[in-house]
């Protein structure tokens, strides 16, 4: 099977912060998981660049659009490469191959009669760059509810496009197809907008100077910078090697771009007879020590905040807290050291951490390999927790996955308990249950160790080595069965996983 997965692209004229970290960073964990069940993976994020802003900071910064749009497209890819991000491909708006597609599909849209010449009169989100009708400005207070900076009257010639033709398409789609926006709470919000009404919407603008992709056959119009930067899930894979992805199994994006994703990529889509994506996934927020992220506040977690944990830490560490308490669902979640230090010592250091590491040590000291077993006790709720985790997978569920998996290392932790291996180690007719408990304990290490690849890849690995494997060998959800550890395997050099938080503050 096929599986193509996206980021939004984000915009070029910020610097990466957590938020953009936290979409790639689920999409790259995705996109690791569905490599490990064996399946054909394209993983695509990359950056927005056409925005008009791009051309004001590039002016202050006193660099061409280009120039500082390519300056901080690498930040990006920067700072997704430090982060253990492996996506297939990176796509810049302003490269050919992109801008190219976008006016051939532009080109198409003209020509579907769903295109006609118009004026503009009305109010202008540029932070988001985002129009807005007079009732929702008013609604605002004419200011951006994203930033709160003051809207921007416009009034200007665009080619508009159809939407209102296309609310009862959309509404039915909704309708037959009830995953096609997730999770569920949005797709009733979006509906509920949909039945409000659909105006037409602006796809290019004038008077914005050169920086952006000229409309084919009217060059004094730049397309609509939403317009143009949707149509990269396409343009990258419109290739006769990728379009086998197409279309993409999902878009994941967060709630203030759904909109765009849910409402006018598909009704462009419809509009060009192409295949639509199977669901638009929106996550939440992160806000940051309890309280909203914004530019006046200056509480981003930003790239050296993410930099001191990652240090601090450990990259498989920040990945696992990201995963494990991010906003995925329709809650937004705080980004707060002392919740950062909680889950590391609770879920990784004391859980998972001491589970391995009293396993295997008990193995090596007790029988110097992984002994035969007669039977097994663990094993039912092993298989029990990795179906539980492979549905809430499918499902885009990670925080439910990443539960499963540590309800069954803490059930393991207690089984340790229950049987007290350094007592039955002590008594010689109790040499067939130490067999069956360690068999037990080692092979729940490999199965866990399979499980958190594609969120902790290094600490798998590293879990693999221990029990005498090869690190870099990557694993696959086939073995995910119980069993597979053959009796007779030597362990490599066993070491703790997580320092302890007083050594690593050091
Ligand atoms: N360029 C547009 C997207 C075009 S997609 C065809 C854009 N860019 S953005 O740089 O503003 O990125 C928005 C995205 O960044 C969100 O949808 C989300 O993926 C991520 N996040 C930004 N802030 C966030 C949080 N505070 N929390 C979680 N994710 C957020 O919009």
């Amino acid at each position: 099977m096929k599986f193509y997965v996206s980021t939004p692209i984000y915009y070029v004229n910020d610097r990466p912060h957590i938020g953009h970290v936290y979409t790639t960073t689920i999409a790259d964990i995705f996109a690791r998981y569905h490599r490990l069940c064996g399946d054909d993976v394209f993983f695509l994020t990359g950056t927005d660049e056409h925005a008009a802003k791009v051309v004001d900071s590039a002016a202050q910064h006193g660099l061409t659009a280009q120039q500082w749009a390519d300056q901080n497209a690498q930040a990006f890819q920067d700072t997704f490469q430090k982060l253990g991000i492996a996506n297939d491909d990176f796509i810049r708006t302003s490269q050919p191959r992109h801008k190219d597609k976008v006016q051939q599909y532009v080109g198409e849209l003209m020509k579907t009669g769903d295109v006609y010449l118009g004026e503009y009169e009305g109010w202008y989100d540029a932070g988001q760059e985002e129009y807005l009708t007079e009732s929702k400005a008013k609604e605002y207070d004419y200011k951006s509810p994203f930033n709160g900076k003051p809207l921007v009257r416009k009034k200007e010639k665009n080619y508009f496009f159809k939407l209102s033709r296309y609310a009862e398409p959309l509404l039915k789609l909704l309708a037959d197809q009830p995953d096609f926006v997730q999770p569920d709470i949005r797709r009733n919000e979006v509906a509920n907008r949909i039945r409000e009404g659909l105006n037409d919407v602006p796809i290019s603008r004038t008077g914005g100077g050169d920086w952006g992709i000229k409309v084919p056959g009217d060059e004094q119009h730049v397309i609509y910078v939403w317009i143009d930067a949707l149509i990269n899930y396409l343009s990258t894979v419109d290739t006769p090697d990728r379009i086998k992805y197409w279309p993409a199994n999902v878009h994941l994006i967060a709630k203030d771009i759904l909109w765009f994703h849910a409402v006018i990529w598909p009704a462009m889509l419809l509009a060009l007879k192409r295949p639509l994506p199977r669901q638009v996934y929106a996550h939440s927020f992160w806000i940051a020590e309890g309280q909203k992220m914004s530019k006046s506040l200056g509480n981003f977690v930003d790239l050296e905040k993410i930099d001191h944990y990652v240090g601090k830490y450990g990259l498989d560490a920040f990945r696992y807290f990201l995963a494990s308490n991010g906003p995925l669902g329709t809650n937004d979640s705080d980004f707060a050291e002392a919740k950062f230090v909680e889950v590391y010592n609770a879920n990784l250091a004391n859980d998972l951490g001491n589970l391995v590491n009293r396993s295997l040590s008990m193995v090596q000291r007790y029988r110097g390999e992984v002994p035969a077993a007669t039977g097994s006790q663990l094993r039912p709720e092993a298989e029990k927790m990795i179906a539980a985790y492979r549905d809430c997978m499918a499902q885009l569920d990670l925080t439910g996955a990443l539960e499963h998996l540590r309800r069954y290392i803490t059930r393991a932790n207690q089984y340790v308990e229950e049987n007290a291996p350094w007592k039955l180690a002590k008594d010689p007719t109790q040499a067939g249950k130490l067999n069956d408990v360690l068999y037990d304990l080692a092979e729940s290490v490999r199965l866990i160790s399979i499980l958190i690849t594609p969120v902790m890849p290094t600490i798998a690995g590293n879990i693999r080595a221990q029990l005498g494997g090869t690190a870099g060998v990557v694993p696959s959800m086939e073995e995910a069965r119980w069993g597979l550890l053959a009796a007779g395997t030597k362990l490599g050099t066993i070491a703790p996983l997580f320092p302890k938080l007083d050594q690593a503050k050091k």
